[in-house]
């Protein structure tokens, strides 16, 4: 893992949009992995100003989001498809068809067979290149709470009294917030050949520590990412608070900077 800290959430969001931006230019029909939430709105922000400034193009991406409400349906301003639409996908030069959020209004009888269509549909896509994740304080990635399966796929979870009150900021007072969602697994996201993992504020640095130095446990979804070849977490300072290694990752990235420049 790729440990790399910045000073403040702009930065995090900055480094990030230029991994992401990076890619695009570099396989311009590329498929990325889309998360939801406050953590990735500076990366969204910033990759919209690079598609406006700098003429970055989205056009032959596609795109695959993480979770949805169930019961939401997609014109739903809480739902996370209307959260895509308006802080990136109305803003960029994507194609909407081109974008896939899970549907959170699919009928019951038919959610397993809906959940397998969406990993083959990722699959024929030719796969995720790179997922972005951010982390609940549960220490979930995607909705995968405490106690799902290493190798889960895309279900139907039910959601953590904690992630229900973490996400009742984004509902009216006295509106019910949904309990359930769809949510590909954490064998799916494993999948993705490259992951950037983010995360900002002192309020994630206790689960961000247990996650990157502690156990590989169920019991914090997002200590899987310890099992892949290719992950890139970025963390603010405060995030970053809390890590052991600290001192450790702040050398390595220095002397990775080093090597990376021209001698001459
Ligand atoms: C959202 C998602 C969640 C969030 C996590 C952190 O699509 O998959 O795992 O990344 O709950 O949310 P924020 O960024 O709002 O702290």
């Amino acid at each position: 893992m790729r440990v790399i800290i910045k000073e403040d959430y702009r930065e995090v969001s900055r480094e990030a949009a230029g991994m992401v931006a990076g890619l695009v230019k570099s396989k311009p029909c590329c498929t990325l992995g889309l998360a939801t939430g406050s953590t990735p709105l500076g990366l969204y922000n910033e990759l919209v100003r690079l598609h406006r400034d700098e003429g970055l193009s989205f056009a032959r991406v596609k795109t695959f989001n993480l979770d949805e409400y169930y019961g939401l349906a997609p014109e739903d301003s809480r739902s996370y498809r209307h959260f895509m639409d308006e802080n990136l996908f109305g803003k960029i030069d994507i194609r909407p068809e081109n974008t896939s959020v899970p549907d959170g209004r699919t009928e019951i009888d038919k959610l397993e067979e809906y959940c397998t269509s969406y990993e083959e549909k990722i699959r024929a896509s030719g796969g995720i290149d790179l997922q972005v994740l951010g982390i609940g304080s549960d220490g979930h990635i995607a909705f995968n709470e405490p106690g799902s399966s290493l190798s889960s796929r895309t279900r139907i979870v039910s959601l953590d009294p904690q992630t229900i009150r973490d996400n009742s900021r984004f509902f009216n007072k006295g509106e019910r917030v949904p309990e359930f969602a769809l949510s590909m697994g954490v064998g799916t996201i494993l999948e993705s050949r490259e992951i950037l993992f983010l995360a900002s504020g002192e309020g994630k640095a206790e689960i961000v520590a247990r996650a990157l130095e502690g156990p590989v446990t169920s019991m914090v979804t997002a200590s899987a990412l310890q099992l892949h070849p290719k992950v890139s977490i970025i963390l603010d300072s405060q995030a970053a608070g809390k890590l052991r290694r600290l001192q450790y990752y702040r050398f390595s990235e220095e002397a990775e900077r080093k090597i990376r420049m021209p001698l001459f």
